[in-house]
């Protein structure tokens, strides 16, 4: 396998179920260039016995691109990571963070924690079939475990099995009574102990996850660790991803203005639409939150997310969108 260059981790936009789909990901790309940006979950189950061609195709311009898999049966997901690297992923990625009751039933997601060596199983059984590389994302611990030895154990041990890439969301999963929007946001983050893997395993890339909103905090986060990892902040304000070429790559090209992005996406919303009757609010839905924080910026928002404008084509919504923004400029919304 050829290993891809470390600062490929250096920062991501985090795989998050029906946010982070081919659409969201192509708006992604359209701000940065080289962030490396995640799949939203894949089951292996939904590799074996759904359609593949809706769960794994992709924009060809979203590349550095990984998939994330759920799964925890070695000879499912050997299938499904090669599927992935057929199709064209850069990365194989398995998740072993995701707290839902529906994961815990099919026993992955973050339960995986308590079984680091179906896990290790699993990566060699990975990394027998596929040459890209394959990493996994975890959390810090499971339940009340607060020890850090847990953690660096699981480490320890997936790492044995050829595993070189660690994503730590850095806090606990509580599976017993928290739901996933909870385990988000209720256990602590401690991101001393995704430092601590670094001082443990240097030969490792660490990259750090969770609550991380500022560039500042990136760049604080990446004195400890190889990368840092975002997910509701790039969804809810993906202007944030346009500085980061510049600043975390040494890679200062021209950053396409809001303006240029809105118009990109309307010509991909016509592009998707032509291509396979996807309905322009599928895409438009991921770009809400591009005028965050600015003057118009909540009528633009109410105008893309108005559903009396579905049958109306996306050129036309631009339209309306923009004599908001324009009418919300003057009129402070
Ligand atoms: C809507 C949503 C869906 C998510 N789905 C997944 C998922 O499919 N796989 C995964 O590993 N994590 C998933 N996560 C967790 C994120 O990847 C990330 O670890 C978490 O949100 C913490 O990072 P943040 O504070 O930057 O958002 C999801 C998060 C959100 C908000």
């Amino acid at each position: 396998m050829q290993f891809p260059e470390p600062q490929r981790w250096r920062l991501s936009v985090a795989p998050m179920m029906d946010w982070s789909d081919r659409h969201c990901r192509y708006l992604h790309r359209l701000l940065t260039r080289h962030t490396l940006l995640y799949t939203e979950m894949v089951t292996t189950g939904a590799l074996r016995h759904g359609s593949v061609q809706r769960h794994l195709r992709f924009n060809a311009e979203e590349h550095p691109v990984a998939l994330q898999l759920g799964g925890s049966d070695a000879a499912d997901l050997a299938h499904a990571a090669k599927l992935g690297q057929e199709w064209g992923y850069d990365e194989i990625n398995l998740n072993c963070g995701c707290p839902s009751d529906r994961v815990q039933r099919g026993a992955f997601g973050a339960c995986l924690m308590n079984e680091p060596l179906t896990v290790a199983d699993g990566v060699k059984a990975m990394l027998d079939v596929v040459d890209v590389p394959v990493t996994v994302k975890h959390r810090i611990g499971i339940d009340r475990i607060e020890s850090y030895d847990f953690v660096r154990d699981f480490v320890g041990t997936v790492s044995e099995a050829g595993c070189k890439v660690f994503i730590v969301h850095a806090r606990n999963a509580w599976l017993d009574g928290l739901s996933p929007k909870e385990n988000r946001e209720i256990p602590p983050l401690r991101y001393e102990l995704a430092y601590q893997l670094k001082k443990d395993f240097p030969g490792l890339l660490i990259a750090v996850n969770g609550g991380i909103k500022t560039n500042e905090e990136i760049a604080q986060h990446l004195q400890h660790a190889d990368g840092v990892m975002i997910g509701r902040e790039a969804y809810y304000n993906p202007w944030l991803l346009g500085g980061w070429d510049a600043a975390f790559y040494g890679d200062a090209h021209e950053v396409p203005s809001r303006e240029a992005v809105e118009e990109a996406m309307v010509a991909y919303m016509e592009r998707a639409f032509a291509e396979d009757g996807c309905p322009w609010y599928a895409i438009a839905r991921h770009m809400l939150g591009l005028y965050h924080g600015q003057r118009g910026g909540r009528l633009w928002r109410q105008v893309w997310s108005d559903h009396k404008l579905k049958p109306l084509p996306p050129r036309e919504v631009w339209q309306l969108a923009r004599a908001a923004l324009a009418r919300g400029a003057v009129v402070s919304d």
